[in-house]
């Protein structure tokens, strides 16, 4: 039977075990993936084992005080610390979400933190954001309107301005691009070089659905394309995943519908 092994220099290994907790009433073990472009090293696992009471209760919290109190080269991105600005976004406990949004509570046992699948890796969890990024620029995302500006700006009614925002809040616009979707899409992980995967086609749909653009024939032309558009195939991990608990697989389903009645 055929047997696939991963390469022998991207298989993870354990890396050290740092206890910090002493005899702390409320301890709880952190591991957490490692690896730096600036050695030949394998990546590895790092466990630290910290006291609850030293920090506050979301994973990035914990993160934090391994960084600062315990390991300061370890590399993560942060900025908002409240499911805003979507750079905290990583796996944690088999699941993609934001760190800072994540209770640590939550995690029964150990806490397994690692990078976004499938993305090519800068260093420790920071993922290289540079393809996606691309992506997002492809699809134009700003307003194209064919009237001239307005001396003060483009009011909407309120209708139109559901369609971005949804009824409860969980509309397209309430995307932080966090890119937790694509990273947990199959399709996204083996065609993410021609497919534009979930959150940037819920950001093609976002222009596409607002009443102020003129551009939608335009964006749904760029967007027919047997890769761009149709390498979705329903699965629904992106809409499980999202820490937004918006759904991207509506929104890429409302494109297709487009396309069918313009076809
Ligand atoms: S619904 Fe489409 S975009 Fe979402 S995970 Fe499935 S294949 Fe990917
Ligand atoms: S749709 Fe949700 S998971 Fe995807 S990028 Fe936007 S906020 Fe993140
Ligand atoms: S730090 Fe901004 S979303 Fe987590």
């Amino acid at each position: 039977m055929a047997e696939f092994k991963l390469p022998q220099n991207s298989q993870i290994i354990e890396g050290k075990k740092v206890d910090a907790a002493g005899d702390a009433k409320r301890k709880k073990t952190f591991k957490v993936y490692r690896w730096s472009p600036d050695d030949d090293q394998n990546p590895r696992l790092d466990e630290f084992t910290i006291d609850l009471e030293k920090c506050g209760p979301m994973v990035l919290d914990a993160l934090l005080h391994i960084k600062n109190d315990i390991d300061q080269s370890l590399t993560l991105r942060r900025s908002c610390r409240e499911g805003i600005c979507g750079s905290c976004a990583m796996n944690i406990d088999g699941t993609n979400t934001l760190a800072c949004t994540k209770a640590i509570d939550d995690v029964k046992g150990d806490v397994k933190v690692t990078p976004l699948p499938h993305m090519p890796v800068v260093k420790d969890l920071v993922p290289d954001l540079n393809h996606v990024y691309a992506q997002y620029a492809s699809i134009e995302p700003w307003l194209k309107s064919d009237t001239p500006a307005p001396e003060r700006e483009r009011l909407q009614s309120a209708e139109d301005a559901t369609l971005l925002n949804g009824d409860d809040g969980r509309g397209p616009s309430g995307c932080i691009l966090c890119f937790c979707c694509s990273t947990s899409c199959p399709s996204y992980w083996w065609n993410g070089d021609k497919f534009l995967g979930p959150a940037i086609l819920l950001q093609a749909y976002r222009w596409i659905a607002d009443s102020r653009d003129d551009a939608a024939d335009e964006r749904l032309d760029k967007l027919e394309d047997p890769f761009r558009l149709y390498r979705c195939h329903t699965i629904m991990n992106c809409t499980n995943t999202c820490p937004k608990g918006l759904n991207p697989a509506k929104a890429i389903a409302e494109i297709k519908k487009l396309m069918a009645v313009r076809a």
